[in-house]
């Protein structure tokens, strides 16, 4: 099952400004990350509901940098919680996805994630975050 939205990523130039620019504009960012196997440092906006991911890249050929460089500072991504990654990963590969990823990879805080591609998504590059069940 897919849901509820997760988190919006934010691809920026650089963190530091970026988090300062939305500390004004009234959000907190959590601590920086780095996360080896996307390449990046991130931090996330706590908003109350859909979270907000601001990612930097640490490497010119990375993907971030590749989208600065052609699409510029803006929405990257849009991620959705999932409970069981590998089973929604086969049921989107079923419903004709095209998923950039063959298995989950390791995103921040140590959770499992995957991306599909914009090109079977309408333009927008969808994520899958694995979230165990919630209590409230
Ligand atoms: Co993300």
């Amino acid at each position: 099952m897919i849901g509820p939205a997760h988190h919006i990523g934010i691809a920026v130039r650089d963190l530091d400004a970026a988090m300062e620019r939305y500390r004004a504009f009234g959000l907190s960012p959590g601590t920086v990350e780095i996360v080896p196997s996307e390449g990046v440092r991130l931090a996330f906006l706590e908003t109350g509901g859909v979270r907000i991911e601001l990612l930097e890249s640490l490497q010119p050929d990375g993907v971030i940098a590749r989208f600065l460089e052609t699409r510029g500072e803006g929405i990257h991504h849009v991620a959705f919680a999932t409970q069981d990654i590998v089973a929604e990963m086969a049921r989107l590969r079923d419903a004709g996805f095209e998923l950039v990823d063959r298995e989950p990879r390791e995103g921040s805080h140590g959770r499992r994630v995957a991306f599909i591609h914009p090109r079977s998504a309408h333009g927008v590059l969808l994520e899958l975050v694995e979230e165990p069940v919630q209590h409230r």
